[in-house]
């Protein structure tokens, strides 16, 4: 060391390499911590007479309203005098102290024995506060949305890129815009699409999906794309986040802190947004019309439908999960949107109650998967799409007559009655806002099928909310 504590510590991160946050202390100036930045999140929380560092709000949440965003290339010195931030070159700017808005029930269990399924339960209000707040009387409105409508008309691919449970949102997106826009989606992980040399140019819109902003695959994944000229819009759920500050074009999701490392409500809210994003397209491309005021009524009734079923459902789910005891492999199975949730029930199952799970699209079964139903193996099916019902029914024979047990997600209970060993009826609404009713009852079966288990559920082994690693 130079001498100088802060000078010392800009000296070897101008040699650092690759994406770090780090808190460094030296033995010689106990009482101070430097802390810097470089494309992984770094917040300072500012306590009474104490300060915090973490990658993210949430853990901070118990200590303090108050946060400094740290940016890259920042450098913080906190002591006991207060934080003092310079830039890149050194000199010292103000720093930007970020109120959190998150009120406190939000991070508090609320009488729920845990996160998981408080936010589970919560998932109407997050759905009524997300609409509520594009979706007016007159229309839907997204003030963080730039792109005028000549350039959307001109748009002619789009891709979503995301991580784990966001990636299964976008599988909702690309069904519902391919199909309301006839805009050709494809649909990637984020660490396959920063890898593979993706074709985007200022014609593309890249959709990026995000519950805290700070993955860092799906940040290279947008930088790429903003690299390559790319329209680039966020979904996101933390104000502020890497992501919704480097975005041109934002929507946030309304979800409200997510504290438990399983994905719930900012996922449904999500799907929320894509079905907005794909009506407010539609709407000024002149697509779909009569479809486009279907789904934005669907989406009105939405909340209220999410909490009938939670209110009369959930202990249905709750036996169901009883069984699961029993289980050691699950399948889901289902066809088009469906296919989508099923990958999503099934992540969350194995995530939280480590039951191996599979997702199959019901179509596929017959070209292996079938080889490991035998008797008792428990196949979820989903069936919410009115046009794949006989289809996706006819594949639930399939296992069934090989011994499997069916628990049915549907729409259409009248239909499964003779091959289901349980039904989970949903509400209606129009087929493609169904996922996201679909999702709820998937989640609450792995909430409840890893509480049977004892296990913690918020913090399952080896997985973290916010993967700021490669
Ligand atoms: C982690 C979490 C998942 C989440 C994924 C993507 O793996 O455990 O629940 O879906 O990251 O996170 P993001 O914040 O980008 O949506």
């Amino acid at each position: 060391m130079t001498g100088d504590f802060v000078q010392t510590v800009r000296q070897v991160v101008e040699k650092l390499k690759g994406s770090y946050a780090l808190a460094i202390l030296a033995a010689q100036r106990p009482g101070e911590i430097v802390a810097v930045r470089q494309d992984s999140p770094l917040i300072i929380g500012l306590g009474q007479g104490e300060y915090f560092i973490a990658s993210d709000i949430s853990p901070l949440l118990d200590y303090t309203r108050q946060v400094i965003i740290l940016e890259d290339g920042q450098l913080a010195h906190i002591a006991s005098q207060g934080v003092k931030i310079q830039d890149r070159d050194g000199n010292e700017v103000a720093a930007k102290i970020t109120p959190v808005l998150w009120d406190a029930e939000a991070v508090e269990k609320g009488g729920f024995q845990h996160f998981m399924l408080k936010e589970i339960m919560e998932q109407p209000a997050a759905l009524r506060n997300t609409l509520g707040k594009y979706l007016q009387e007159g229309g839907i409105s997204l003030p963080r949305v730039h792109l005028r409508p000549e350039e959307l008309r001109a748009i002619d691919r789009i891709c979503i890129v995301a991580c784990g449970t966001a990636y299964h949102a976008g599988l909702t997106g690309k069904v519902l815009f391919e199909s309301m826009l006839r805009i050709p989606v494809e649909i990637d992980l984020a660490s396959e699409f920063r890898y593979r040399k993706p074709i985007l140019d200022g014609n593309s819109l890249l959709i990026i999906i995000s519950q805290s902003g700070e993955t860092a695959d799906t940040l290279a994944a947008m930088r790429e794309g903003l690299r390559l000229g790319a329209k680039v819009l966020a979904i996101c759920n933390v104000v502020d986040s890497t992501i919704a500050r480097e975005a041109p074009n934002v929507i946030y999701t309304v979800a409200g802190p997510e504290i438990a490392v399983a994905s719930t409500k900012a996922y449904t809210t999500q799907m929320a947004v894509l079905a907005l994003l794909a009506c407010y397209f539609s709407q000024v491309i002149k697509r779909e019309e009569g479809v486009f005021l279907q789904l934005l009524q669907g989406l009105r009734e939405l909340p209220n439908l999410a909490d009938a079923f939670l209110a009369s459902h959930a202990k249905t789910v709750e036996e169901i999960a009883r069984l699961s005891l029993d289980w050691r492999d699950a399948f889901f199975i289902g066809r088009g949107l469906d296919w989508a949730i099923a990958q999503e029930g099934s992540l969350k199952l194995k995530e939280v109650s480590y039951i191996h799970s599979e997702a199959y699209a019901a179509g596929e079964l017959k070209h292996g998967t079938l080889a490991l139903i035998e008797e008792g193996v428990p196949v979820i099916g989903l069936v919410t799409q009115q046009q794949l019902v006989e289809k996706t029914v006819s594949n639930i024979w399939e296992a069934k007559s090989r011994g499997a047990a069916i628990y049915a997600i549907t729409q259409f209970p009248q239909r499964l009655t003779d091959v289901a060993d349980a039904i989970i009826p949903l509400p209606r609404l129009p087929d493609p806002l169904m996922p996201i009713l679909a999702a709820i009852p998937t989640q609450l079966l792995a909430y409840y099928a890893a509480a049977a288990r004892g296990l913690d559920v918020d913090k399952p082994r080896n997985l973290a909310k916010s993967v700021t690693v490669e």
